[in-house]
């Protein structure tokens, strides 16, 4: 029976706990650049002893950001700028990775502190979002985006590849696909926001294209050793459920035979009318018949904070992988005290790097 701290081996990549850094988004670089605040967010992260980090949802092409704030790897400064944080993570015993992403029609939105809206039309910050369709999400994010045409989806998906070569230069371990929570990849796939007439549309088959071809353009480009994970959002609470998953699970199935190696069962947020039914570890029993009908590892968050819960998922083999967000920010060092809780041997040497190891062995130990 797997443990929580049980080394996950995906391709060539060993972790050594079953424990990720999930992706969050800090809305505080200028021009897609990282900084000190980025430097010192993940390396604290990663000093906890995570298995993985994965920096946050990185903008494949300007448009794609979320906010003129989020990180970008479309230019070689913003590579350079990443590569000693990949480099302090790797140093921190972590693997790392980072997650590629593009806002599609919610993007070109004000910081969660700023708002959490669309950029007003007439602010200079903001700028002409593209979608599959020209429809708006909606609540607080009105803008239309436009629809993109063949040109753009070709466009954005050499955005991908050329990220993901820049983060294999800069020594990335890992990369996620972002193709959930509404951005784009997300909303080519859900009928609520792709009504396109072309072959990205229609059938569930047409609407998961983009995203087979995306994936499978990046694996021509990601070394065979790395793997490649993807956060999906296979559900939208909308009343709409058991279809929405079966699709999901078939697109999954493409992307499995395309070469990916993870699956992040998250949600939708394709439509601000979701229903969710939020609680403890609530994505679990999903993710867990995602792994079992398509056979791909699966990880998932969402209100997952205790380290026995989070054994126990592992156990009952819902996921292969806890992706921890908020109680890693609660508590940078969540691995250790879990390891601690756990009963893991040497709980300190397990998960912190020497100069703390050191220290805190000895201490309990006394
Ligand atoms: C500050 C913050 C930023 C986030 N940014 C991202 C992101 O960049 N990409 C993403 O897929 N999810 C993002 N999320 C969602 C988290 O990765 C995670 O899925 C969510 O917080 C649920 O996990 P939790 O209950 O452990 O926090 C963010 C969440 C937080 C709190």
């Amino acid at each position: 029976m797997p443990e929580l701290f049980d080394s996950l081996t995906l391709r060539g990549l060993t972790l050594r706990n079953r424990i990720a850094v999930s992706p969050m988004c800090q809305y505080s670089a200028t021009d897609g650049l990282a900084n000190d605040w980025h430097r010192t967010h993940l390396s604290s992260l990663a000093r906890g002893g995570a298995g993985l980090v994965t920096i946050e949802a990185t903008g494949v092409t300007p448009e794609g950001r979320i906010t003129p704030g989020c990180l970008g790897l479309w230019n070689d400064a913003q590579a350079e700028a990443l590569a000693p944080i990949v480099a302090e993570i790797g140093k921190s015993g972590a693997a790392s990775g980072i997650q590629l992403a593009h806002a599609g029609r919610k993007a070109s939105a004000n910081a969660p502190w700023e708002g959490d809206n669309h950029i007003p039309g007439n602010d200079p910050r903001g700028w002409q979002t593209i979608a599959p369709s020209a429809i708006a999400f909606g609540g607080d994010l009105p803008k239309i985006p436009r629809e993109m045409t063949l040109d753009d989806i070709a466009r954005v998906q050499q955005g991908f590849v050329d990220a993901a070569l820049r983060a294999n230069e800069i020594g990335l371990d890992s990369l996620m696909l972002h193709f959930a929570h509404g951005y784009l990849g997300q909303s080519f796939l859900s009928p609520h926001s792709n009504t396109r007439t072309d072959a990205y549309g229609g059938s569930a088959a047409n609407r998961a294209r983009f995203l087979i071809e995306t994936l499978a353009a990046v694996r021509k480009v990601w070394p065979e050793q790395k793997p490649i994970l993807a956060r999906i959002g296979v559900i939208e609470f909308d009343g709409q459920d058991e279809e929405t998953l079966g699709d999901a699970i078939d697109t999954i199935r493409s992307l499995k035979a395309e070469g990916l190696d993870l699956v992040d069962v998250s949600m939708g947020f394709s439509t601000p009318d979701a229903d969710i039914p939020w609680g403890p570890a609530f994505l679990a029993p999903i993710a867990g018949r995602v792994r079992q009908e398509t056979g791909l590892p699966t990880s998932t968050s969402w209100y997952i904070s205790k380290p026995e819960q989070a054994n126990q998922l592992i156990e009952d083999e819902l996921v292969d992988l806890i992706s921890l967000g908020r109680p890693m920010l609660t508590n940078p060092h969540w691995p250790y005290d879990a390891a601690q809780k756990l009963g893991v041997e040497n709980p300190a040497w397990a998960t912190l790097p020497t100069p703390y190891a050191h220290w805190l062995q000895r201490y309990r130990a006394a």
